[in-house]
């Protein structure tokens, strides 16, 4: 991994412009996110043509086609602005740059929260007291992340989801839309929390829960969930209060 930040260069405080990876709708929403925080876009990075957002700019091949030089993402820092949990794994897997975290100005973050690098906080969201954020995770738009509780990397909070105080996520887990999660309870990683469904009780890895009450439901993609982030957990999170 190649996430160290190098003494010569600003702190990322200080970061004026930077790249955006994805050019899909996601993509969009991070774009504005760094608008607003008075960041330039210099670039975006997307490996699918067919996924691309008629509003996406200078567009560049990323580090899957075969003429991307990962020289590419060395200057200037990278929001990795993909919206599928285990793409976003796979690609920082890959790829040696630096990460910015990219808060809207709008969203609400306690002075004690910790929010790791390459996480993105979207409008309006809510991250309370002693809350952990980890890695390249997504808060979306008016998402609440209530006190004490822990969020691994990777990890999608989705539009309006409302973890309440003490819950766990686990890498990698998407909790849907409208979701809401009682306090303490503990989520897997690479889980699945349906849209609106209500956690009660705890939920074990890699499984998929929909309704109120959550219930267990079977995974129909014929596809596993993704798990492929063995290697991007070298070394200890670094996380860090947002201004
Ligand atoms: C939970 C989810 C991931 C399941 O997707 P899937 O694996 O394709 O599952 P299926 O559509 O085959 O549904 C499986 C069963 O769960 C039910 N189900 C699926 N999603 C549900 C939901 N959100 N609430 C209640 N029931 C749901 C289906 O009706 C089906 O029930 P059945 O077996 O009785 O017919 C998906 O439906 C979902 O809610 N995703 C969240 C999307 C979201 O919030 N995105 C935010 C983007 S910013």
């Amino acid at each position: 991994m190649g996430t160290e930040l190098n003494g010569t260069r600003p702190p990322l405080s200080d970061v004026t412009v930077c790249d955006v990876y994805g050019a899909g709708g996601h993509a969009q929403v991070v774009v504005d996110v760094l608008r607003a925080r008075g960041i330039r876009v210099r670039r975006q990075y997307n490996d699918m043509p067919s996924n691309q957002h008629p509003a996406s700019v200078d567009v560049h091949p990323g580090v899957r086609l075969a003429d991307a030089g990962l020289s590419a993402f060395l200057d200037v820092p990278v929001v990795m602005a993909v919206g599928r949990n285990g793409e976003r794994a796979e690609l920082v897997a890959m790829m040696t740059a630096r990460y910015l975290r990219a808060v809207h100005p709008s969203a609400l973050i306690a002075s004690s929260a910790r929010i790791g690098e390459g996480t993105v906080v979207l409008h309006g969201a809510i991250v309370q007291p002693n809350a952990r954020i980890g890695r390249h995770v997504l808060v979306n738009t008016a998402a609440s992340v209530d006190h004490d509780c822990v969020v691994g990397d990777f990890a999608h909070i989705s539009p309006h989801a409302t973890l309440c105080g003490h819950v766990q996520v686990g890498e990698g887990t998407h909790v849907g839309a409208g979701a809401v999660a009682i306090p303490k309870v503990r989520i897997g990683r690479w889980c699945r929390v349906g849209a609106g469904a209500v956690v009660l009780t705890d939920v074990p890895d890699h499984t998929t829960v929909v309704g109120n009450p959550a219930r267990v439901v079977p995974d129909r993609t014929g596809e596993p969930p993704p798990d492929r982030t063995a290697d991007c957990h070298r070394g200890p999170a670094r996380l860090g209060a947002v201004s």
